[in-house]
C-alpha cells in the first residue's frame, strides 16, 4: 500500500473515496465538514438532521457520487465527542475507514484531516491506523479475495505551511506501523512454521537488513552459559532453544542515559508441558511468543528512528512440550543467576525463560529493564482483553512507561507488588518456586518471580496475555495478533 500526501483542494481530489470524520456535536457540519457539505449541496446537513449522520464513535456514512466533488464517494466516520478526541481516536477512525473501503473493493482514497487537527502526531496516528488496519491474517488461505486491496491511501486537508509536519508524522507512522505488522506476522505464524530456530533466523535476517548487531545463542552456548531455567523448559522438545540478542547502539549516545534491556517471552508453542493444558483452545498457544515478537518488532523500528539510547533486546525462544525428556513437577533447576527453582507446574514456563533472559540482559549491561510476556491466564480474569497488566519495581521508571502508554493510545493498568505477595513463591525445597501456593494473585506472583531475577535494576513487566490476541475482528483491526505494547515502548525509548 502506498501512502502519500494529497495537496490538491478537496473538490479536485480524484479518488475512489474522500474520507473525513465528524463529531458527535449535535450542531451539524462545521469547518472542513461544512466545506464538504457545500460540495454535496447540503446533503451532510440533511443527513445530520435526519439522524443518519450523528458523529457517534466509529459510525460510518457513505455518500455515492457527491455532486461537486471529483471523488467517486464520500465516507464520513464518526469521531465521537469533540472533547474526548485525541490522536488515539484518529488512529481508529483511519483504520475503520480503510477496512470499510477495502471490504467494498475500493482501491484508493484520501483522508482529510479536520481543521485544527493537522499535527505531526495526528498524521502519524492516521498512518499507523492505515497500516495496522490493512494487515490480514489470510496468508495461508489459497482462495483469498484478490480483488479486495487498498492500493494507495493519502492524507489531505493540510496547508503548505503544515506540510512538513504531516510529512514527518507520515514517515514515523510508517516505520512504526510496519514494525507492528512485522511483529503481528510473527505471532500469526503457527508453531510448525515458526520454531525457535526459525524465529531466530527471521530476527537475524531483520537485524542484518536494518543494520543492527545480532547474536543468536544455540543450545550449546545456552548450556555453556548455564541458562538452566531456559534449558529446563526446552528439554521436553526435539526443537532446540535459541537466545536471540539484538543490539541498537546510537551514534552519539547521551552521557548518563540508561541502557534499556527489552526481554520478550518467546514460547513458540505452549502445551503446558507435563502439566498439560486442556485441548480446548490450545491452538491459541502459538501466540505465546508475542512478547518476543513485540521486542523484535521494536528493534526494527529503532533502527530507522535512531533514538539516543542504547537498547539491548533479549528473546529466549523455546517450545514447551511434554515428552520423555520433559521436566516434571517437583524438579529443581538452577537458573543462570545461580538461584534454584522448584518447578511445581511446568505450564508456568514463561517466568522460567524470562528469569534467564532478564539475568542475561543485565549481564550485557542493561540498566533499565522491560519484559513483555503472555504470562498468565489470571491477567485475563483481572483485566480482560482491554488493559495490559503493568508491574514495576521502580515507580519513576513505571510512571514513565504509563505516560508513554497514554500518549501511544494503548491501555495499560498497574497492579500492586507488595512484599506480601513475594512470600507466596518462597520455596520449600529450593530458593523459589514457580507458582504461588494457592492464595490467588496469579499475575502478581508471576511478576514477583521475574522480579527476583531483575534484583535492584529498575524493571517493568508487561503481562500481555489478554491483549496480544484479538479474539474477534474489530472494525479497525483483523482478528488475531495485535502487536500490543510496541508503540508504547517505542515512545518510552524515544523519550530519552
Ligand atoms: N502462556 C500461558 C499464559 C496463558 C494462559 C495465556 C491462558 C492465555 C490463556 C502461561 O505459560 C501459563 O500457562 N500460565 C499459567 C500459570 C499457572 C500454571 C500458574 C496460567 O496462567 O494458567
Ligand atoms: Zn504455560
Ligand atoms: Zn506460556
Amino acid at each position: 500500500m502506498q501512502i502519500n500526501l494529497e495537496a490538491k483542494p478537496l473538490a479536485a481530489v480524484e479518488v475512489d473515496a474522500l474520507v473525513t470524520y465528524v463529531f458527535d456535536d449535535n450542531d451539524g457540519p462545521q469547518g472542513r465538514a461544512a466545506e464538504l457539505d457545500q460540495f454535496t449541496g447540503g446533503l451532510l446537513s440533511r443527513l445530520n438532521k435526519g439522524g443518519e449522520l450523528t458523529g457517534k464513535s466509529l459510525e460510518t456514512t457513505l455518500v455515492h457520487a457527491p455532486a461537486n466533488l471529483k471523488a467517486a464517494r464520500l465516507l464520513l466516520v464518526g469521531a465521537g465527542k469533540r472533547e474526548q478526541f485525541a490522536s488515539a481516536t484518529l488512529r481508529k477512525v483511519a483504520g475503520v475507514a480503510l477496512r470499510y473501503l477495502k471490504a467494498r473493493a475500493v482501491h484508493n482514497f484520501a483522508f482529510v484531516l479536520r481543521e485544527g487537527g493537522v499535527t505531526e502526531e495526528n498524521a502519524q496516528a492516521v498512518v499507523e491506523g492505515f497500516l495496522t488496519a490493512d494487515f490480514e491474517t489470510d496468508k495461508y488461505k489459497t482462495d483469498r479475495k484478490k480483488e479486495k486491496f487498498i492500493d494507495s491511501a493519502a492524507i489531505a486537508g493540510f496547508t503548505e505551511a503544515e506540510k512538513s509536519a504531516v510529512e514527518k508524522g507520515m514517515t514515523r507512522g510508517r516505520i512504526i506501523g510496519e514494525a507492528q505488522n512485522f511483529a503481528r506476522d510473527l505471532v500469526n505464524e503457527p508453531s510448525n512454521k515458526l520454531t525457535p530456530r526459525i524465529l531466530a533466523d527471521k530476527a537475524q535476517a531483520m537485524a542484518k537488513e536494518a543494520g543492527l548487531a545480532v547474536e543468536v545463542l544455540d543450545e550449546k552456548k545456552i548450556a555453556e552459559l548455564k541458562m538452566g531455567a531456559l534449558l529446563s523448559v526446552a528439554q521436553g522438545s526435539v526443537e532446540p532453544p535459541r537466545m536471540i540478542v539484538i543490539t541498537y547502539t546510537p551514534a552519539n549516545p547521551k552521557t548518563g542515559a540508561p541502557v534499556i534491556g527489552l526481554v520478550g517471552k518467546a514460547v513458540t508453542f505452549d502445551t503446558g508441558g507435563i502439566s498439560i493444558k486442556p485441548a480446548d483452545g490450545m491452538e491459541k498457544m502459538k501466540y505465546d511468543m508475542a512478547g518476543g515478537a513485540t521486542m523484535i518488532g521494536i528493534m526494527k523500528a529503532l533502527a530507522a528512528l535512531k533514538p539516543n539510547v542504547k537498547v539491548i533486546c533479549v528473546v529466549p525462544a523455546t517450545e514447551n512440550m511434554p515428552g520423555g525428556k520433559a521436566q516434571k513437577p517437583g524438579d529443581i533447576q538452577t537458573a543462570m543467576s545461580g538461584k534454584t527453582i522448584e518447578v511445581l507446574n511446568t505450564d508456568a514456563e514463561g517466568r522460567l525463560i524470562l528469569a534467564d533472559g532478564v539475568h542475561y540482559a543485565k549481564q550485557l549491561g542493561a540498566t533499565h529493564l522491560v519484559d513483555a510476556a503472555t504470562l498468565t491466564g489470571a491477567i485475563v480474569v483481572a483485566l480482560a482483553n482491554v488493559n495490559v497488566g503493568v508491574f514495576g519495581s521502580d515507580q519513576a521508571w513505571t510512571d514513565k512507561l504509563l505516560a508513554s502508554a497514554k500518549d501511544a493510545g494503548e491501555k495499560m493498568w498497574q497492579l500492586p507488588m507488595d512484599d506480601e505477595y513475594r512470600e507466596f513463591i518462597k520455596g520449600s525445597f529450593a530458593d523459589i518456586q514457580n507458582i504461588g501456593s494457592g492464595k490467588g494473585g496469579g499475575s502478581i506472583t508471576g511478576a514477583w518471580f521475574i522480579r527476583e531475577f531483575a534484583g535492584d535494576t529498575p524493571w517493568i513487566h508487561l503481562d500481555i496475555a489478554g491483549t496480544a490476541w484479538n479474539d474477534d475482528t474489530k472494525p479497525w483491526l483483523a482478528k488475531g495478533p495485535t502487536g500490543v505494547a510496541l508503540r508504547t515502548l517505542i515512545r518510552l525509548i524515544m523519550s530519552f
